[in-house]
């Protein structure tokens, strides 16, 4: 896609490797040459000032012009933007920056992405632009996402890019707007959806992973690490390297240390979409009625038991809606029409349990 100057937007729950892949495939790219925006930095609240982008974005602009030092002229354009040094720049000196940062406005972005794009053209290498964790983006106030976006397409000729989204509803949003808005005349991102490893590609993925670090693990361990991570590289990945640490310490681990580790990540994961949502003790109320139901069940039996066991009052529709926005952001799995699940990977479910029960224990 790259290569055939297409936009791309890659997919997938968080830990399926989007992230991953894009860099080991910009790595495989002598010709190209990245600025990564890592909105995976934003938090979890509902939204951000400009400021907080504009700093990203010089982040990455920074990360670019000190890698890159064919494009050290860039970091003078940045500076007279900001009216700063170059090197305060290129050092991200914020003592310097920060109170500059309030009059830093979309075209500033734009106009600092022409100029990489056209150095890069220089240089004979292209520019691809990596926003990862794009759904990030709706939370900024006052960045232009559509004129970002379409300057890139009028007037950066070498430049292509990659978004990747986690929350992919919400991605999609963006894509279909950008898409939609008049002078993008037809121009796609190509969507790439990952997927969980099936159960022969995680186990493959831990016997060469444990192949390389030189060691020998009990097939019974592999079978239920396979089991209970459910095909998430990021589980996955955090289990090889964990249990590889441990042995090569001489204290192999339990498995059950290495899910309630990931639990965790989950349980904050899930927390801090609660305190930042509107409904957070229903959506708690949803999960633990989801866990009763056995994991699985249907709008109606969600809503029977919510209503008995919460004393709530709640109707199909709103119900609907709560739904659909756990299903956005992975918490809950539609299993098909009307039918919804808890993640089967074990992490995930517990996670989710322990937050939302904490959430109600809490909050009475
Ligand atoms: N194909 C893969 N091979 C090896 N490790 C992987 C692969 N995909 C992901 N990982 C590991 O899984 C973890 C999560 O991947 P990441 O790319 O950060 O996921 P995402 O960006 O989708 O949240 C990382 O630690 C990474 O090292
Ligand atoms: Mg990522």
């Amino acid at each position: 896609m790259i290569r055939h100057k297409d936009f791309a937007a890659v997919l997938g729950i968080r830990r399926i490797g989007k992230t991953s892949l894009v860099k080991v495939t910009l790595n495989e790219l002598p010709d190209y040459v990245t600025l990564t925006l890592n909105l995976g930095r934003l938090g979890s609240k509902k939204s951000y000032p400009m400021e907080t982008f504009s700093k990203l974005f010089l982040e990455g602009a920074a990360e670019f012009l000190r890698k890159y030092t064919f494009a050290g002229k860039v970091s003078k354009i940045i500076a007279n933007r900001l009216g700063v040094n170059p090197e305060d720049i290129l050092e991200l000196n914020w003592l310097k920056i920060s109170v500059k940062l309030r009059e830093f406005k979309t075209e500033d972005v734009n106009e600092i992405t022409r100029a990489l794009d056209s150095i890069a053209r220089d240089n004979k290498k292209g520019l691809v632009i990596f926003i990862d964790e794009v759904q990030n983006l709706k939370k900024v106030n006052g960045f232009d996402i559509g004129s970002f976006f379409h300057d890139i397409y009028e007037w950066c000729e070498n430049t292509v890019i990659v978004v990747s989204g986690s929350v992919v509803g919400v991605t999609e949003e963006i894509l279909n707007q950008v898409e939609e808005d008049k002078p993008f005349y037809g121009r796609k991102f190509f969507r790439i959806k990952l997927e969980r490893f099936d159960e022969t590609e995680s186990e493959e993925f831990l016997r060469r992973g444990f192949e390389e670090e030189g060691i020998k693990v009990k097939e019974e361990i592999i079978d239920e690490a396979v089991r209970l991570f459910d095909g998430i590289p990021g589980w996955l990945a955090l289990f090889g390297r964990s249990y590889s640490y441990s042995v090569k310490h001489s204290h192999p681990i339990d498995i059950r240390v290495v899910v309630k580790e990931a639990a965790k990540q989950v349980s904050k994961e899930f927390t801090g979409f609660l305190s930042n949502s509107n409904s957070p003790r229903r959506y708690a109320e949803i999960i633990l009625s989801l866990s009763r139901l056995g994991n699985k069940g249907t709008l109606s039996e969600i809503r029977d038991v919510m209503n008995s066991l919460y004393k709530e009052n709640i109707g199909d529709s709103r119900l609907h809606e709560l739904l659909r926005t756990l299903v956005a952001y992975g918490f809950v799995i539609k299993s098909g029409k009307g039918k919804y699940s808890l993640p089967i990977d074990l992490p995930s479910r517990l996670g989710l349990k322990h937050s939302a029960k904490m959430w109600l224990k809490r909050m009475p």
